[in-house]
């Protein structure tokens, strides 16, 4: 068994009511794991919390082999920069620009280059000098998940990625992010409502009654 990517111990948090209690979870090199779960569960609150964005009440988040609540400030931007890749369900493109700049702006920043052959796998690669606007939801999709992937992230972290796709487009998406797992050695936490998605991931966690089992 090789290091986990990720592992959170003990994680409790609660809002008004309490959400969740001592949720353990932890992913290796090349795993994909799906959460499903009642709307309002807690899926996108623990992702946040497995991606740096939320603490937690209590618990400790390790990723790539540090503990994240010990690190300063810098290196959580450094983490987010290079390491994390986040898909929500909502892209979060600039309109102004085109496919391509898009892209750049996100490979700039992580001093990657742009992965054609991830442009082709989407089925995107024509589109790269078209505008935000002029592009289709599922193909703005698309574009931002390639943004996401080329910046060679070591965790993926996708909350409903393909809520707003059809059933081809979003098999796509998922040969894509588990291709670029296996090749990469990265891992993939996958929040889902689409059971045909969450069955292609190595393990399925419900979270349910507070727990994630
Ligand atoms: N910042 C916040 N402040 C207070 N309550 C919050 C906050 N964020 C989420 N909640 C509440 O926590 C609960 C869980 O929200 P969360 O978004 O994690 O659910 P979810 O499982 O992702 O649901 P869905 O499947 O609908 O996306 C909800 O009842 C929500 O209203
Ligand atoms: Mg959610």
């Amino acid at each position: 068994m090789s290091q986990p990517l990720l592992e959170a111990t003990n994680i409790s948090h609660s809002f008004d009511y309490p959400l969740f209690r001592n949720i353990e979870f932890s992913i290796e090199p090349t795993q994909s794991a799906a959460i499903v779960g009642r709307s309002g569960s807690g899926k996108s609150t623990l992702l946040h919390i497995f991606s740096t964005f939320m603490k937690p009440n209590e618990g400790n988040v390790t990723l790539f082999g540090k503990d994240l609540y010990s690190q300063n400030d810098a290196a959580i931007e450094a983490l987010r920069r290079y390491d994390i890749g986040i898909i929500f369900q909502f892209h979060y493109l600039f309109k102004g620009m085109s496919a391509l700049e898009n892209i750049g702006v996100a490979t700039m920043l992580s001093a990657e280059q742009i992965d054609n052959t991830i442009l082709k796998k989407l089925e995107i690669d024509h589109l790269m000098s078209h505008k935000t606007s002029e592009l289709s939801g599922g193909e703005q999709q698309r574009v931002s998940i390639a943004r996401v992937l080329s910046k060679k992230p070591r965790i993926i972290f996708a909350d409903e990625p393909t809520g707003n796709l059809d059933k081809e487009t979003a098999d796509l998406v998922m040969d894509v992010l588990i291709d670029y797992i296996r090749e990469t050695g990265a891992a993939l936490v996958l929040v889902t409502h689409d059971e045909n998605m969450a069955a292609r991931c190595d393990k399925i966690y419900t979270l349910e009654d507070q727990a994630l089992s």
